[in-house]
């Protein structure tokens, strides 16, 4: 998969893609992450990129044709699968997007700053708009840094063990269990009985009632889904 980000501070998503699970896939060439610098294509000798709004109000807004220019540019070179834009005013994100965007090739980021982008760029350009929830934050960085470990962690190959991703919080609507590991005994805490009986049919029913369980608790509406 290669996946294109246009971004007003590169400087943010560095570190996210050099570690881990991430800068393994990278190293396995299994993904290839491009980051754009829409300073670059900024306006005149300033590099101008934003301006305030029309009808007046806080805030900078960033305009179409340096956005456009870089857009412009990535899809002379390739098609993309999809140009989505990072924004709190969006469908939040879910495993469900995350598991569909995992199968694609070629994926195109715009991650907003300020008041957003001119709305006539998600107009002509964007096919899926993403929020991570219900909370602001500065820009789209992080939030399409949380999109793409989403993403490139279900791509085969990527993580290690295969069935690890399958059996996650949320792959099929429910929390996971409880997980332990040595010692068996903590100043007294002690791992549940059935997780060292070796009764494997047992074990995974009481898993199952514990995910269960735990997403009547804290998480309720998922199961409605
Ligand atoms: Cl995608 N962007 C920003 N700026 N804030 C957010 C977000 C995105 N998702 C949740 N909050």
């Amino acid at each position: 998969m290669r996946i294109d980000i246009i971004t007003v501070a590169p400087g943010l998503l560095e570190s996210p893609f050099n570690h881990s699970i991430i800068q393994r896939a990278k190293n396995k060439g299994l993904i290839d992450i491009h980051i754009h610098d829409l300073r670059e294509y900024g306006l005149g000798n300033y590099r101008q990129i934003d301006d305030t709004q029309f009808g007046g109000g806080a805030g900078m807004v960033l305009m179409i044709e340096p956005i456009a220019k870089c857009i412009d540019a990535l899809l002379a070179e390739r098609n993309y699968d999809e140009v989505i834009y990072m924004t709190p005013d969006a469908k939040t994100l879910n495993q469900i997007t995350s598991n569909t965007l995992s199968l694609k090739e070629n994926i195109l980021i715009l991650t907003g700053h300020y008041k957003g982008v001119d709305q006539r760029v998600r107009d002509k350009y964007i096919t899926k708009e993403i929020s991570i929830g219900d909370y602001v934050l500065t820009g789209g960085e992080l939030a399409a840094a949380v999109l793409v470990d989403s993403v490139v962690r279900l791509i085969p190959g990527v993580i290690g063990d295969e069935t690890s991703a399958l059996t996650d919080s949320f792959q099929d609507n429910l929390l996971s269990p409880p997980v332990y590991t040595r010692p068996s005994d903590y100043e007294g805490m002690k791992v549940p009985d059935i997780l060292l009986s070796g009764n494997f049919p047992k074990i995974e029913e009481w898993r199952s009632d514990k995910a269960y369980e735990r997403t009547q608790q804290i998480r309720p509406d998922i199961l409605d889904e």
